[in-house]
C-alpha cells in the first residue's frame, strides 16, 4: 500500500514525513520546485511538480491532501475521479456544498474518505471518549476548551474558526454523542482582516450537553486545552501533554452549621497516557480503513458535521443571532 502527500507546506512535510516511516510514502506533489528541492534530501519517494501527474502513478492507492483548504474540494474530486482514495486535511472542504460534493463522489467510487482531524486520533481524546461512552464517571454535561495561539501567517484563506477552532468543534460532536441543534458565537478581527482571529462558540446538543469553546490567533503562546463536566467527576484534557486529570469529590458531615466552608474532600487522579503522534495514528487509520474496506475514524459525514458547525458559527457571529439546526 503507497499513499501520495499533496503539498509539501507545514502539514505536508509532516504527513511525507510519518507516511516514509511507515514504508508507506508512494510519491509527493509539489507546485514550488524550491520545497521539491528542499524535499530531495528528507524523501525517498518520486516528486511531482503537478498533483495530476501523482494522479497518474498507478501504485498510489491512496493520496493525503495538505494543501490550502480552498483547494480542498478540487482536488479531493480529482483524486477520488481518479480512483484513489483519500484523507483531505481539515477543514473537509471550504464550503458545506462542496463538502458533500466530495462525500457523494467517494460514495459513488467506493473509495475511503478519511478527515485530518488530528485530535480525533489524540490519546487523551480516545481515552476521553471511551470515558464519556461507558459512562464511568455519568453523563457529559459540558465541555469547555481553549484553543489559542499566535497569528500563522501561512493561512490565507480562513480565519481561526475554520484553521483550528474545528478541532474542538469536531471533538466536542463527537462527546456529546447527539448531534448539534443550537450554535451561537461572538467573533472579531483585531490583527487579521477580513477573517477573524478570535472567537467565542457555543454549541448545543440534543443530548442536553453544551459546548463552549474559545479560539484565537491572538495569544502568545499555544494553548489546547479542555475541561469535561461529567455528573460524577471532573475530567481535564492537555492535548500537548496527553494528560487527562479526573477529580471526584465525597461530600462529608458538616461538622457544625457552616455557611462558609463546604465540607468535601477531593480525589485526583492524573493519567499519563502512552505518548504516541496523533499524526502516525491518523494515518495508521487510514490506511487500517483502506485495506479492512471500513469507514475510517473520522470519515466524511463527521468532516461535514463539524463544518456545518463552523460555518453556523460564523453565521452566528455575523448576525448576532443563534443558528438553529432543524434535523
Ligand atoms: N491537522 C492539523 O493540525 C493541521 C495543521 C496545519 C495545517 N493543517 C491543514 O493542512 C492544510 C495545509 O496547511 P499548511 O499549513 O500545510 O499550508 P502551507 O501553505 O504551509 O502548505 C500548502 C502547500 O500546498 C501546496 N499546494 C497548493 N496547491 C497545490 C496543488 N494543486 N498540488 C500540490 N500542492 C499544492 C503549496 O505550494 C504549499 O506548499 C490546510 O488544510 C490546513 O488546514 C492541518
Amino acid at each position: 500500500m503507497k499513499l501520495g502527500v499533496i503539498g509539501l507546506g507545514a502539514m505536508g512535510w509532516n504527513h511525507a514525513r510519518v507516511a516514509q516511516d511507515m514504508g508507506v510514502l508512494g510519491g509527493i506533489a509539489e507546485p514550488s520546485e524550491d520545497l521539491r528541492r528542499k524535499a530531495k534530501s528528507s524523501y525517498r519517494a518520486p516528486m511531482h511538480a503537478t498533483h495530476d501527474s501523482l494522479l497518474r502513478e498507478s501504485n498510489v492507492s491512496g493520496v493525503i491532501l495538505a494543501t490550502p483548504t480552498s483547494t480542498h474540494a478540487a482536488l479531493a474530486l480529482a483524486a477520488l475521479e481518479a480512483d484513489k482514495h483519500v484523507l483531505v486535511e481539515k477543514p473537509l472542504a471550504a464550503t458545506v456544498e462542496d463538502a458533500q460534493r466530495i462525500i457523494d463522489k467517494a460514495k459513488e467510487k467506493g473509495l475511503t474518505l478519511a478527515v485530518g482531524q488530528i485530535e480525533r486520533h489524540n490519546p487523551v481524546v480516545g481515552f476521553a471518549a471511551s470515558a464519556v461512552k461507558s459512562r464511568k464517571y455519568g453523563d457529559l454535561l459540558a465541555i469547555s476548551s481553549r484553543r489559542l495561539s499566535s497569528f500563522p501567517g501561512r493561512i490565507r484563506d480562513v480565519g481561526c474558526i475554520l484553521d483550528i477552532g474545528i478541532h474542538d468543534i469536531d471533538f466536542a460532536c463527537a462527546l456529546a454523542g447527539s448531534e448539534p441543534t443550537v450554535v451561537f458565537a461572538r467573533a472579531g478581527s483585531h490583527r487579521s482582516k477580513p477573517y477573524e482571529d478570535h472567537a467565542f462558540i457555543q454549541i448545543g446538543f440534543r443530548g442536553g450537553a453544551t459546548a463552549s469553546i474559545e479560539t484565537n490567533w491572538l495569544t502568545p503562546m499555544r494553548v489546547r486545552h479542555a475541561n469535561l463536566t461529567l455528573t460524577e467527576a471532573n475530567m481535564e484534557l492537555d492535548f500537548v501533554e496527553q494528560v487527562a486529570t479526573i477529580s471526584t469529590s465525597q461530600p462529608l458531615e458538616p461538622l457544625a452549621p457552616d455557611l462558609a466552608t463546604i465540607p468535601t474532600e477531593y480525589n485526583h487522579q492524573v493519567v499519563t497516557l502512552r505518548r504516541k503522534e496523533p499524526l502516525r495514528n491518523e494515518l495508521e487509520d487510514f490506511v487500517a480503513a483502506i485495506q479492512d474496506k471500513r469507514p475510517a475514524l473520522v470519515d466524511g459525514a463527521q468532516g461535514l458535521r463539524a463544518l456545518r458547525v463552523a460555518h453556523a458559527a460564523l453565521e452566528s457571529a455575523r448576525t448576532g443571532k443563534a443558528v438553529e439546526f432543524s434535523s
